[in-house]
């Protein structure tokens, strides 16, 4: 296996190594392992790309998450994030599903609105638009490391509120129906993540975070939102242009993504799948009601 680096000091192509070798085969699970803790962000090109070998190659890395409720593909292993209707052709503007690309498009870090947050998505491409519709990432653990030793110290153990209805309110108040509301309240968790492999911190932030314990709502809100700004400067992503056959990996423990605006007359489909954090990878730590943790 080679490892290309994606240019942006994270991220990395993997090449000679296939969706299928890792289900199948231990040693290439370990290696394509290796490289998601180290690069936080892999892609693999090329790929045979079919919902089965998705879900048999993300399942090495750990237990898959459900769709949630209200969304495409609810209860299954497959998230859907597309703007194509039953018949092939995209749904019109003024359409939900537009509204939720549209709340996809705020940087964000996936599921960390649920108790048990994703540790991983894994992204496949299937219907590309011509133009538009890139896939955004940026480093939160590049953005933790630039911080100064003192606001590393501030800012390390505060405790943060994330909620589903925090991104989605942002676009439209009924975006989430009250099915939604009900079955998602809000969760608390650590403002940084460690990586248990490489003893690498992560802010752990995102348009779900809406809070700060002890802190009022609009100083809270600042921070998070002068903390986001700093992680997604630009110079400091990585725009993935996605190409057929492409898989891309994500931490979501240490990156935060975003999609980008594609022209709403084409169709854009992709399918994700997400592997749900366990303690083995550092979920334990998060958790705010836990004693505050060795450096
Ligand atoms: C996701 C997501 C962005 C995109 O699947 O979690 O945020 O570009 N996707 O489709
Ligand atoms: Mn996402």
């Amino acid at each position: 296996m080679d490892v290309i680096p994606l240019g942006a000091g994270f991220g990395a192509e993997l090449r000679g190594v296939s969706m299928i070798d890792v289900a199948s085969d231990h040693a290439a699970y370990l290696a394509v392992r290796a490289a998601f803790e180290e690069h936080s962000i892999v892609l693999l090109r090329d790929q045979h790309i079919e919902d089965d070998i998705q879900v048999a190659f993300s399942r090495a890395f750990g237990p898959l998450e459900r769709s949630k409720v209200g969304s495409l593909g609810q209860g299954s292993f497959y998230g859907r994030v597309t703007n194509m209707n039953a018949e092939g052709k995209p749904v019109p503007p003024d359409h939900r599903q537009i509204q939720v690309a549209r709340a996809n498009q705020l940087w964000h870090t996936d599921s960390s609105f649920i108790a048990t947050p994703a540790m991983a998505s894994v992204l496949s491409a299937r219907i590309i638009p011509p133009t538009g519709g890139e896939t955004e990432f940026t480093s939160t653990r590049l953005a933790w490391e630039r911080l100064s030793p003192d606001r590393q110290a501030q800012l390390r153990d505060l405790t943060v509120s994330h909620s589903y209805a925090n991104s989605r309110d942002q676009i439209h108040p009924e975006l989430m129906t009250p099915e939604q509301r009900e079955a998602m309240p809000a969760v608390r968790w650590r403002m940084t993540w460690r990586n248990p492999v490489n003893g690498r911190r992560a802010l752990y932030i995102a348009s779900h975070a809406g809070s700060i314990e002890g802190m009022g709502d609009n100083e809270g809100k600042a921070l998070l939102a002068e903390l986001m700004a700093e992680a997604t400067a630009p110079g400091r992503t990585y725009e993935h242009t996605w190409r057929a056959g492409d898989v891309v990996m994500w931490d979501n423990r240490a990156t935060m993504h975003r999609g980008r605006p594609f022209p709403l007359d084409q169709v854009r489909s992709m399918i994700r799948t997400t592997i749900s954090a366990t303690d083995e990878a550092g979920l334990d730590a998060v958790r705010p009601d836990r004693a505050r943790q060795a450096a």
